[in-house]
């Protein structure tokens, strides 16, 4: 036996791992800090109740013999997938329901897309970037080139014809810096991929967060784009459902490459690999959907937005460069006084625990840079940004 020595080519260890590694060691030598986490993406608000009270029920639905569900398709319930359609179709994105499949979150699905795709293609990715399309594509020995985002382009950078590429990552609303492309831009994306005969793998996990009826929320609303794109998305943050798990992935029917549609193909991976989501979350996942958990979720969402604006706000009185926050639950902002990221990580958890986390850690461009989330509290964030601005106008040395 032979182990995959491509991981070697990966960090010790998974960022967010690393963060809470530091996290835990620091607390047990100081148990007397309060500790507020603005690092990894993850909810503070509960389950609404629309969901709460169809998952209560659905777990009823299972204790009887006649309500009682075994395994599911591997696709997903048409209950959930019909939501999902419908959805699609408020932004005039025609989807076939055999284009939709759920899954356990965009994070899975985004690794084993990676499946259907030969590892000799180039694979495109921006840097900065969620960490997990490098690591997955770096398990799988496949080359890497990467796009920069940077202060110049408002860290959206667009396509070079110079540059060749078979496998595009796209992620918008983007994580980490929560710019958004506009139209025009993902326009030029997907031109470029049809030109190219690339595929474009889209993470629209922060879709949610729009808030400018302009900007796209979709792939899908671009022409062309189904025949060279496949999207991902996610209800953890949309709707609180990190811990829950369930996602979905569009793969149209019209995208083909060396013959093959790549939605058989992905139905056939996924029924291989893949024993679907759970009925009692997918039963929460419909609720999200319906007119009340609708409403319900917009609440929460205008709760983190809240956040951001706290957020922002800190910084534009602090003068420090930012981008994201408005379309987004994420502010990427530059550390002060030409800081490295993980300096500035170490001096904010050292200094007033509070947790966020260094753009080093989604690439090289992030270096200088650093990530905000508004998922925690109002009161947390608020108190976070008080202990910010005392921090760093006790020493002007910062800035
Ligand atoms: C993040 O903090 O970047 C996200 O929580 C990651 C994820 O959704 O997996």
């Amino acid at each position: 036996m032979r182990a995959n020595i491509n991981y070697n080519h990966l960090k010790e260890s998974y960022l967010f791992s690393e963060i809470a590694r530091r996290v835990s060691n620091f607390s047990k030598i100081h148990p007397e800090t309060e500790i507020i986490r603005m690092g990894i993406g993850d909810v503070t608000l509960p389950l609404c109740s629309s969901v709460v009270e169809a998952m209560k029920q659905a777990a009823e639905d299972m204790g009887k013999a006649d309500s009682f569900h075994g395994y599911g398709p591997e696709q997903g319930y048409d209950f959930l997938r019909e939501r999902i359609q419908a959805y699609y179709a408020e932004n005039d994105v025609a989807l076939e329901l055999s284009e939709i499949f759920v899954s356990d979150g965009a994070k899975s699905d985004l690794g084993n897309i990676l499946d259907l795709f030969d590892k000799e293609n180039t694979v495109l990715i921006p840097d900065p970037v969620y960490p997990v399309y490098v690591d997955t594509n770096l398990m799988d020995g496949r080359k890497i080139i990467f796009a920069d985002a940077n202060e110049n382009n408002g860290f959206l950078p667009l396509p070079d014809d110079s540059v060749l590429a078979d496998i595009i990552y796209i992620c918008s609303p983007n994580n980490p810096t929560g710019a958004v492309y506009n139209r025009e831009q993902l326009k030029l994306w997907v031109e470029y991929a049809l030109r190219n005969h690339a595929v474009i793998l889209f993470d629209a996990a922060y879709e949610s967060f729009i808030v400018d009826k302009d900007l796209p929320r979709s792939i899908f609303e671009i022409d062309g784009a189904k025949k060279c794109a496949i999207e991902f998305c996610s209800l953890s943050k949309t709707a609180g459902f990190t811990g829950t798990r369930c996602g979905y992935t569009v793969v149209p029917q019209t995208l083909e490459f060396d013959g093959i549609q790549l939605n058989h193909m992905w139905l056939r991976r996924q029924t291989t690999k893949f024993n679907g989501v759970s009925y009692i979350v997918q039963k929460g996942a419909e609720a999200v959907f319906t007119k009340d958990g609708r409403e319900q979720i917009k609440e929460n969402i205008a709760y983190y937005r809240k956040n951001a604006k706290i957020i922002t706000s800190a910084l534009d009185k602090l003068g420090i460069w930012y981008t994201g926050g408005k379309n987004s639950p994420y502010i990427w902002l530059r550390c002060p006084n030409g800081m490295d990221s993980w300096t500035f990580f170490d001096m904010l958890l050292s200094e007033i625990g509070v947790v966020g986390t260094p753009g080093a850690g989604f690439g090289k461009n992030g270096e200088k840079f650093f990530r905000l989330t508004a998922f925690s509290t109002n009161e947390n964030t608020a108190k976070a940004m008080e202990k910010l601005r005392l921090l760093l106008e006790k020493d002007d040395g910062y800035h």
